[in-house]
């Protein structure tokens, strides 16, 4: 049995824990929150026996009472969380963005490698049923070599400089909540780009609105990427071969569909669906690389985080957006 400790009650923890409840051997032992209520409250609902502040799950974690902590706060404060969960010894899963800037991320994987524990970005798309096979089928080189990638993701949200999504502190803005998508399928895909552009809009609190992306590589492969928090889009993925085209089926950052085009051929269509709202899959990988003693996930490696961060931090700065870590007391 897994025992997880959940960091945060908010949107995301809740849909996290729900889908918890479908995996085999995973249990969840811990809430910890900023408010005690708020922690037991979730602690209820999901069945879970310790709750308390964030604090309090770190000493559990410590004592050997949690085995693996997902962390679900806002982006700037995964990096303290991360950072004390390693110093008790304790794995973990980290949502994205793995943390608000480039430097806190090289913070968290050199103390995660240090000290020989296990921590990987949540980014559940490359986990996905869909995304597993078209990863297959372009090492088997179903679409001949690969050339370009394409992703856009674009959800409309009312500004609101109240709301985490448009809040600087809370490291809002659409580049770290829906970019970190099609940025980590392209590296996924293509690896550490050569070059980056990136151009935008922002918003009155300074956080991004929209952002165009472009990924060259030295090779003349390149990955062509959008995000929006104005406007919903498809949500389509494109990559492109030199015998075919690979597309993920909107919404490509959890699939459920692969189209393959190759030259001459009628599309082909696989489907293959996901667990429950497709969390379960991130979380099995996991229990199965705890279980085999790996400090880090071979299909999302924190040199690719570091690589998505990298990315990510260049794009903010070419549109002239400075994101910060935040202190969060423990
Ligand atoms: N994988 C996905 O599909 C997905 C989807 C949505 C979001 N996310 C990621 O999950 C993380 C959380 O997003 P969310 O949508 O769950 O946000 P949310 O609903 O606003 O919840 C964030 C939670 O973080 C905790 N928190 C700790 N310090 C905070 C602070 N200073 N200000 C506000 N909240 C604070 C709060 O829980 P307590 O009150 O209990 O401390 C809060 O409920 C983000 O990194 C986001 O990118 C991932």
């Amino acid at each position: 049995m897994t025992r997880w400790g959940i960091a945060a009650t908010g949107g995301m923890a809740a849909a996290f824990a729900t889908d918890l409840q479908l995996v085999p051997d995973a249990e969840i032992a811990f809430v910890g929150s900023r408010s005690p209520d708020s922690a037991a409250d979730f602690a209820a609902r999901f069945g879970a026996p310790g709750s308390g502040t964030y604090r309090d799950l770190l000493d559990a974690a410590r004592a050997g009472e949690v085995d693996v902590v997902y962390v679900a706060t806002p982006h700037p404060q995964h990096r303290d969380l991360a950072l004390a969960a390693i110093e008790g010894g304790t794995a973990l899963l980290v949502e994205k963005a793995f943390t608000a800037t480039l430097a806190g991320a090289e913070e968290v994987v050199a103390a995660a490698r240090r000290a020989q524990v296990f921590c990987m970005e949540a980014m559940w798309t490359r986990f996905q049923p869909a995304l597993v096979h078209a990863r297959e089928l372009v090492a088997g080189g179903g679409i001949g070599d690969l050339l370009l990638v394409q992703a856009d993701f674009g959800a409309h949200r009312d500004y609101d400089p109240d709301s985490r999504l448009f809040d600087l502190a809370l490291g809002g803005g659409a580049l770290l909540d829906l970019g970190v998508y099609p940025v980590s399928l392209a590296q996924h895909f293509l690896g550490r780009p050569d070059g980056v552009t990136a151009t935008g809009t922002t918003y009155p609190s300074g956080a991004d609105r929209s952002a165009a992306i472009q990924l060259s590589y030295a090779d003349g492969r390149a990955a062509s990427l959008t995000c929006s928090l104005a406007s919903q889009t498809p949500g389509r993925a494109l990559l492109v071969g030199t015998e075919g085209s690979l597309e993920l089926v909107p919404p490509f950052y959890h699939p459920t569909e692969v189209v393959v085009r190759r030259n001459g051929q009628e599309p082909v269509t696989v489907e293959a669906l996901p667990t429950g709202r497709g969390y379960v899959h991130q979380a099995e990988e996991v229990q199965r690389c705890l279980a085999a003693g790996l400090t880090e996930s071979p299909v999302m490696p924190l040199a690719d985080t570091l690589d998505v961060q990298w990315v990510l931090e260049e794009a903010l700065g070419q549109l002239g957006v400075e994101m910060a870590e935040a202190t969060v007391a423990l």
